[in-house]
């Protein structure tokens, strides 16, 4: 499907960070990015740091010079308030660089607090597209899982004191440096691995079919998505023993990150939004349970892309090319049970047909950028019924 370009019209960007160190011991990178700072932020969460995962990056900064401070009061889908009291630490504290290692929130939180700190503006007038006023703190992004891809991406999600999902979308919060190292996800629980993984599988399939995908997008998504049916697996099964799909895990996330940051996401990412706001599932698990069923709706509008999908997940599909296609769904479907999430929603709770019309209202309503650019049209009806598909 990378055929053809030269008659296409379009003149496509690029967005990316600065710069992307990647490997085993990556973290060392952080020596020479902190050269000049007498004094750092390191922004994670409690968890992350007790379990020593923050180790190596403290030890990097200490070489640099700088002294080293953190701010670990971020929780999942953080608060503004947590981001609000992250720069005031970074304010009253003078830190000249902040690293935030940890999942997507820790990375988010520390994103928008590193511009809030140099411009003095109340974080709601941050808030949606294009309202942050200027780059922040000299900026770098560890993640410690292999899923998000918030290292490379100008994205921020956050929740307000009612609990609504707030996004702040800005080039001014792409990092100075992403550092992906896998040696930081060698103890990742399972379930966490198992989640994240699928989230960036989910960021990567919706890319590859994206109204907005571009030429860049297609090829960063389709390695992501053949990196991740090769290796996500392992990297969960065998986790800290296995450092080839841990490696494989942490560079395609980072893959899947820049290819839909470049193209958007799709239904998927709507219609798990009801989920953590109203059952409090985690945004990977969410990802991972509705992927197969919008997959499964988008088949007949994207044929031949959901073939290429099972290819590059290595099903052993055969017949047309819609027999193929549905087989990129099969596919799916036995990668998530295979690393222990669960591939349907009724478990949550009484989902009746008045709770997922609900749902349906709340994924419309907070979501719609990522209907619009799901492949195949999507109403009321055709929400609900993906859900009840799902039961
Ligand atoms: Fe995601």
């Amino acid at each position: 499907m990378l055929d053809g370009l030269a008659s296409r019209s379009s003149t496509y960007d690029v967005q990316s960070p600065d710069r992307i160190a990647y490997g085993f011991d990556a973290t060392a990178e952080l020596t020479a990015f902190a050269a000049d700072a007498d004094s750092a932020l390191v922004v994670s969460d409690e968890n992350i740091v007790g379990a020593g995962v923050t180790d190596p990056v403290v030890a990097a900064l200490e070489d640099a010079g700088a002294s080293v401070d953190f701010f670990t009061d971020v929780k999942p889908e953080p608060k503004l308030s947590m981001v609000e009291d992250a720069a005031d630490v970074l304010r009253d504290g003078g830190h000249d660089v902040v690293v935030g290692v940890g999942g997507g929130s820790v990375l988010d939180t520390a994103k928008l607090s590193s511009a809030l700190a140099e411009h003095d503006v109340p974080i709601t007038d941050t808030l949606g597209m294009g309202n942050v006023p200027g780059a922040g703190r000299p900026l770098a992004l560890v993640p410690t899982t292999a899923g998000t891809g918030s290292e490379v991406t100008h994205i921020g999600v956050f929740s307000d004191s009612e609990g609504v999902k707030r996004v702040v979308y800005d080039a001014a919060l792409f990092a100075d440096l992403a550092v992906v190292d896998p040696e930081l996800t060698r103890s990742l629980p399972k379930p966490v691995a198992a989640a994240t993984g699928l989230d960036a599988l989910t960021h990567a399939v919706e890319s590859y079919v994206s109204t907005l995908r571009t030429p860049y997008s297609d090829i960063l998504a389709r390695e992501a998505i053949r990196m991740i049916g090769s290796n996500l697996r392992g990297a969960v099964l065998q986790g800290g023993n296995n450092d080839e799909a841990r490696y494989q895990m942490s560079l395609a996330a980072t893959v899947a990150g820049q290819a839909f940051v470049n193209s958007g996401l799709g239904a998927v990412h709507a219609l798990t939004y009801p989920l953590g706001s109203e059952y409090g599932v985690g945004h990977g698990r969410a990802n991972a349970m509705l992927l197969p069923h919008v997959m499964e709706y988008n088949v007949p509008a994207e044929t031949e892309r959901f073939a290429d999908v099972a290819d590059l997940l290595g099903a052993d599909a055969e017949g047309s090319t819609l027999d193929r296609a549905y087989a990129s769904v099969d596919a799916v479907f036995e990668l998530t049970e295979d690393v222990g999430i669960p591939t349907s929603i009724g478990h949550l709770g009484d989902l009746d047909e008045a709770e997922l019309e609900s749902f349906t209202d709340i994924a419309f309503e907070y979501s719609q950028h990522n209907i619009d650019r799901n492949p195949r049209d999507l109403d009321r009806d055709d929400v609900v019924q993906i859900y009840r598909n799902a039961l």
